[in-house]
Formats: C-alpha cells, sequence, structure tokens
C-alpha cells in the first residue's frame, strides 16, 4: 500500500484552510494510501516560544483530527517530537542540501522581507521537513500550494543521495497538491494563521456567523453586486457546497433582493452543516488530554520502527554502522 503524509504545525488552533486544505483532502486519501499524519511542534517552535500555547496547540490540531474523523486505529497520528530519529536523518540530510537552495526558501526570504532577522531554525525548516517525510517513505505529501517548495526540497535531497550514495535507498515523494489549495482568508488574502483573518474551526456557532459576517465583500451590501464567481464568499462556498447550490447563489445574488449579507447567512449554514456535527466531538475529545497523550504517543511508537529502519539504510549507505 502506497504512504501518504502531511502535517500541521501547533501554531494555533487550526482554521478553515487548515480543514479544507490539509485535514479534509487527507483524510479523503487515508482510503487509498496507509496514512502518516503528525503534529509539527518542532517546526512550530521556529517561532513559538511559550510552552503553555504549544501544549494547548498540540492538542487542538490532535483532537482536530480526530473529530475530523480520524481513526487512529488505521492512521498514524503522532508528535513529531517523539520520534527524534527524524534529526538523525535531518542532519545526513542536511549536508546534501546547498545552502543556495536554502536561501531561496519561502519562509526564509518572508522573514527577511518583513525585516525580522530569521533563527537557524527558519532557515533549515526545509531540511527537517525533507526528514519528516523521507523517514517515513512517503509517496506522497497533501499540501496547500504554500508548502510545494518544501516539498521538492525533499524530492532534489531524496535523488541527490540516491545519486550520491549509489541505489534506491530514499524513497522519493510527491506533492498532491490538494483541492482547495489556497483558501482566502475574511480579508481576501490567503486564510492564515499569522493574519487576523482565519475562520475558526470549531467556534460556537454564533462566534462562527459573527466571522462569516465579516467576510468582505468591496461591495454595498444590497447593490453593486456585480459577479458572485471569484468572490471570497463564493471561494469558499463552493468548497464546503454541492454544484448545484453554487449554482443556485450565483443567481440569487443577480436578484435585487438577495445581497451579500443573505449569501453569507448561506455560507454560515453550510459550514455550520459542514463543521456543527464534528463540533461537539471536538470539544469531548479536546476536554480528555490525558487520552489524547495516549493515542499520539501509541502513534509514534507504531511508526518509531519505520523510521530506524529507513536510518539503518542511510547509516550503512553513508558508512556507518547501520
Ligand atoms: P498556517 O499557514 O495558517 O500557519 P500551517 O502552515 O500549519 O498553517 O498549515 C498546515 C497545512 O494547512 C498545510 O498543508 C498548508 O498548506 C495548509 N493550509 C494552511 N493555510 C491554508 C489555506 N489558506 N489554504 C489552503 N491550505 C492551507
Ligand atoms: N511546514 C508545514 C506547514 O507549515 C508543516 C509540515 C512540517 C509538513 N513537516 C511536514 C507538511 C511534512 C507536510 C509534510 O504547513
Amino acid at each position: 500500500m502506497q504512504r501518504s503524509l502531511t502535517g500541521i504545525k501547533p501554531s494555533n488552533a487550526p482554521h478553515l484552510g487548515n480543514y479544507l486544505g490539509a485535514i479534509r483532502p487527507a483524510l479523503r486519501l487515508a482510503q487509498e494510501y496507509e496514512s502518516f499524519l503528525f503534529i509539527a511542534d518542532y517546526h512550530a517552535l521556529t517561532s513559538l516560544r511559550d510552552a503553555a500555547k504549544m501544549k494547548a496547540y498540540t492538542y487542538d490540531v490532535a483532537a482536530t483530527w480526530l473529530a475530523c474523523g480520524l481513526d487512529p486505529r488505521t492512521i498514524h497520528l503522532y508528535r513529531q517530537s517523539d520520534v527524534t530519529e527524524v534529526f538523525e536523518l535531518a542532519w545526513v540530510l542536511a549536508c546534501l542540501i546547498a545552502t543556495g537552495q536554502l536561501e531561496r526558501g519561502v519562509s526564509y526570504k518572508d522573514a527577511l522581507a518583513k525585516g525580522e532577522a530569521p533563527n537557524a531554525g527558519i532557515f533549515t525548516y526545509p531540511v527537517l521537513m525533507a526528514a519528516d517525510i523521507i523517514l517515513y517513505d512517503a509517496d506522497v505529501v497533501p499540501v496547500g500550494k504554500d508548502q510545494l517548495q518544501h516539498v521538492e526540497v525533499a524530492r532534489d535531497v531524496a535523488l541527490r543521495f540516491n545519486h550520491v550514495f549509489g541505489g534506491e535507498i530514499l524513497h522519493v515523494p510527491e506533492a498532491q497538491i490538494t483541492e482547495a489549495p489556497l483558501v482566502p482568508g475574511t480579508d481576501g488574502h490567503k486564510m492564515s494563521k499569522s493574519r487576523d483573518n482565519g475562520i475558526p474551526l470549531f467556534a460556537p456557532p454564533k462566534k462562527l456567523r459573527q466571522v462569516v459576517m465579516k467576510i468582505v465583500t468591496g461591495g454595498d451590501p444590497l447593490e453593486a453586486r456585480s459577479e458572485a464567481r471569484g468572490s471570497t464568499v463564493w471561494e469558499l462556498y463552493r468548497l464546503v457546497a454541492s454544484e448545484s447550490e453554487v449554482r443556485a447563489m450565483e443567481e440569487s445574488l443577480r436578484r435585487p433582493d438577495f445581497g451579500w449579507g443573505h449569501a453569507k447567512q448561506v455560507l454560515y449554514e453550510a459550514l455550520e452543516a459542514e463543521l456543527g456535527p464534528r463540533r461537539a466531538i471536538y470539544d469531548a475529545l479536546r476536554a480528555d488530554e490525558a487520552e489524547l497523550d495516549i493515542v499520539l504517543q501509541e502513534g509514534a511508537e507504531r511508526v518509531r520502527p519505520i523510521a530506524r529502519e529507513t536510518l539503518r539504510r542511510v547509516r550503512g549507505a553513508v558508512g556507518m554502522r547501520a
């Protein structure tokens, strides 16, 4: 069975962009692939310096995956930091990645562009991410568009390793851009934890409605609604509604008595239909951190032998005791 793998950073509670761009597609893939879904806490450490938040967001992400339908008996769910073998592989890979490739890294360039003084963790972010992927011989990596470059680094270094050390030692992964590669946030830009434009996944219905009503539409409530298509409300709606429902919204928006406020109400109801049933499950799971710890630790125990086997091949190939 082929393997699919993806990670989410516990740098905040997951938002709708994470759900539509990563969680939902990854869970769909899990029907065909052996799936590895992990919490990238060491990646979060590049920007998060608050132990209480790190813990809380880790449980938020774990409970989100489980509430969205992940069955921990068949899908491997684990913390990145529970399988420290990843660092041994990261070092080996770092020795094969040119600094020039890391200098072209999007996260690193972004930090520089914002005038920040990026830490070495941000610079070497793609190295650790390549190790995350290669450690488990992943075939496909479902991610949003923003992560494509990172998966390319993983591909490049696996190919280089095999070329340099001779043979098919490392598996070469492939990115799979998901059906929602760039979910817009309430301000129309990419929904992101670092911008204040997220639609929370499991906030109470009232809060969810409030945020949906904040979506920027650029037109008067009842006038000047030119085209639904391409608007943020439409972009979000088509990810949670059927084709006929989307067409119905387009039609309605051409009517003089149906404005953006109405369209947002329709969007809110569709989101509530998708997320509402999972909210209670999420709340129950999130309330039991000890149980979440058990699930995550069991996941790590299950994947560790795979990590060790990859390292055995790698150590042998580079001339160390395997
Ligand atoms: P953020 O970008 O908000 O910090 P992460 O970097 O933790 O979120 O992203 C976790 C996963 O969710 C990645 O696969 C990423 O591509 C996906 N993702 C994040 N934001 C979006 C978005 N707006 N649209 C589509 N996918 C997204
Ligand atoms: N960098 C990813 C993000 O910010 C999270 C991540 C870490 C990841 N390691 C990964 C995603 C390996 C896919 C595969 O979203």
